[in-house]
């Protein structure tokens, strides 16, 4: 195999973004000095610790460090710290700035159950069963980058957010959505809002005309508030759902809240394919948990390898990685917010130890047995 050079720019942001970061980067190192590639990262300041460091949530140093990397792991933003700064000052507003800078366009986000964790599902497991399928939200349009504007004061106050599409905006997610599911189970939903909504409307026109260059694909369309229910309802009749920048955000924090926790689940946000692509768990900041090394690793742990595999293309390395965690949560280790009556409740940072004291056990294993035995 191939020794891989590559950098990766490490934002670590607030709350307990750093603690689960610091997993993640640990495990990366690991699997550079077993696969014998060369991981250089570089750590910048970003969200509510650039505004304290810099007065910026995105400083220049930071926008550039991510643009010369080849890919960019993410831990969360905000904090109540800054919650008292108008819109634009927030740490918030750095991830939107950093979305629009890279132009990343496409969020993806993986539902999918560890084996060991069918237990923690809100739902029974025979509704949850079967349950395996990806998010892609738009991510660079729609009610997020419209106008945000507030008037006036007390009761004579109003706001508005402009929320809007263009038709080539949608092609290219719907692209990708179909490429996705080309891959998988060869099926979309398109969720909407187009028995209401201007955009929902293009959104549908313009994803059925896509769809016609892939015959293969079966597409369907589903209303938000009837996606939102079907996701409880039946979550294992979804292979790809595809849908605008809003919709996804709330649909992706319902449908982690079914794989068990929030804290499960990664994502990968990206624009043109010889562009770095950005990694980060989908949950927040969690600024209760911070500090307090007991908040789950483990969406940013598989946001490293997904950083593995879709950047990198490093299967066998981010599988390494997967299956040493699946070995660690089937012993009953777990975190707080992952356990079972049965479970043993580990720190955060031992947990992480716990995984990593199992990669070593699979490679004693495998100079013994041979790999993969
Ligand atoms: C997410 C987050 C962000 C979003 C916030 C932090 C701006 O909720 O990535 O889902 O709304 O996109
Ligand atoms: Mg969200």
């Amino acid at each position: 195999m191939s020794k891989m050079r590559k950098t990766i720019a490490v934002l670590p942001g607030d709350g307990v973004g750093p603690e689960v970061t610091r997993a993640a980067v640990q495990l990366l190192g690991d699997c550079a000095a077993v696969f014998e590639h060369d991981f250089d990262f570089r750590e910048f300041a970003f969200g509510g610790a650039a505004i304290e460091r810099f007065g910026t949530p995105l400083p220049e140093e930071t926008l550039a460090g991510c643009r010369s990397c080849d890919a960019i792991l993410l831990g969360a933003i905000g904090g109540p710290g800054w919650d008292s700064l108008p819109l634009e000052q927030r740490p918030e507003a750095g991830l939107l700035g950093l979305r629009k800078q890279l132009g990343l366009y496409i969020n993806l986000r993986p539902i999918q159950l560890r084996p060991a964790l069918q237990g923690i599902s809100p739902l029974r497991r025979d509704r949850i069963s079967g349950c395996d399928f990806e998010i892609v939200r738009e991510l660079a349009g729609d009610i997020y980058f419209g106008v945000h504007e507030q008037r006036g004061e007390g009761s004579d106050a109003s706001a508005r957010d402009v929320a809007s599409y263009t038709a080539s905006e949608i092609e290219r997610i719907a692209r990708y959505a179909f490429e996705r599911a080309a891959a998988r189970n060869r099926h979309v939903t398109s969720v909407d809002k187009a028995n209401v909504l201007a955009t929902s409307a293009l959104w549908r026109n313009t994803v059925t005309r896509v769809s016609r260059d892939y015959p293969e694909i079966t597409l369907e369309h589903l209303y938000v508030d009837n996606a939102a229910m079907q996701i409880l309802l039946r979550p294992a009749q979804f292979d790809v759902i595809l849908t605008g920048n809003l919709f996804g955000d709330i649909l992706s924090d319902e449908a982690a809240a079914l794989a068990g926790s929030i804290g499960l689940i990664p994502s990968m946000s990206r624009g043109a394919a010889n562009q770095p692509a950005l990694y980060e768990p989908i949950h927040g900041s969690a600024p209760s948990l911070a500090g307090k090394d007991v908040a789950c690793p483990l969406g940013a742990i598989f946001s490293a390898t997904l950083l593995l595999r879709e950047s990198f293309g490093l299967d066998i390395e981010a599988q390494w990685i997967e299956s040493a965690v699946d070995r660690v949560l089937d012993h009953g280790y777990r975190t707080m917010d992952i356990a079972e009556s049965v479970s043993r409740v580990l720190r955060s940072s031992e947990f992480t130890a716990h995984i990593r004291a199992e990669l070593h056990e699979s490679l004693v294993h495998s100079e013994r047995y041979g790999w993969g035995v």
